[in-house]
């Protein structure tokens, strides 16, 4: 795994597929001095997806892929990682799931960001099923990726209060707070000697 800083940044790519807001608090993070990342590219399944609007704001080098034949797709993925020296990819609302022969055949890390307290909770509409348990706190999970969906170790959680008029848009947007101090923590985290 590449986890060593040494004099330069770890050239990183962000996995997208929305709106792109924790890709945005990444790439502002990124431009501190006291990062130890930079980002090289951005990386989207989703051609309208808003977050795409970063690229020319930060002037960062976008991608976007078709999913239709993922086999193809993420030999077409891994050939551009490898040639731009990619050595993290932060997964960043990205909603493909990601083959276990691409995690195997990536030579670097990848990261992603769960919104949920890990390991409850894995998979899509988060937010309406911890409602419906009637849970008294959720929050969000940042974790490496293996082969099993949303299961690779932890490096940080934050755990939020839900409250008792709780829906899921407040529940989402009081959880996208933390996550967007969450990352760079667990990025600083993994990268510190
Ligand atoms: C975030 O809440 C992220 O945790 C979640 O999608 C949202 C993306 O927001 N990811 C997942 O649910 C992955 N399973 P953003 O596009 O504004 O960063």
């Amino acid at each position: 795994m590449a986890l060593s800083i040494g004099s330069n940044k770890v050239k990183t790519a962000v996995f997208i597929s929305g709106k792109g807001s924790n890709l945005n608090s990444l790439i502002k993070f990124s431009k501190l001095k006291k990062s130890p990342i930079s980002i090289d590219i951005i990386i989207s399944d989703n051609s309208k997806s808003k977050g795409l609007n970063y690229s020319k704001i930060f002037n960062i080098k976008k991608r976007i892929f078709n999913f239709k034949e993922k086999k193809v797709v993420e030999r077409k993925i891994l050939f551009e990682l490898k040639k731009r020296k990619i050595d993290l990819i932060c997964l960043a609302g990205f909603m493909k799931i990601l083959s276990k022969s691409f995690i195997k055949n990536f030579n670097g890390t990848i990261l992603n960001i769960h919104p949920s307290l890990l390991p409850k909770f894995k998979g899509l509409n988060t937010h309406e099923r911890v409602l419906k348990k009637k849970e008294k706190y959720s929050g969000c999970s940042v974790h490496f990726v293996s082969a099993k969906l949303d299961s690779g170790k932890i490096i940080l959680q934050k755990r939020v209060k839900i409250s008792k008029n709780e829906t899921t848009n407040t529940l989402a947007k009081k959880i996208l707070i933390e996550e967007h101090k969450l990352y760079p923590k667990a990025i600083m985290k993994i990268f510190s000697p």
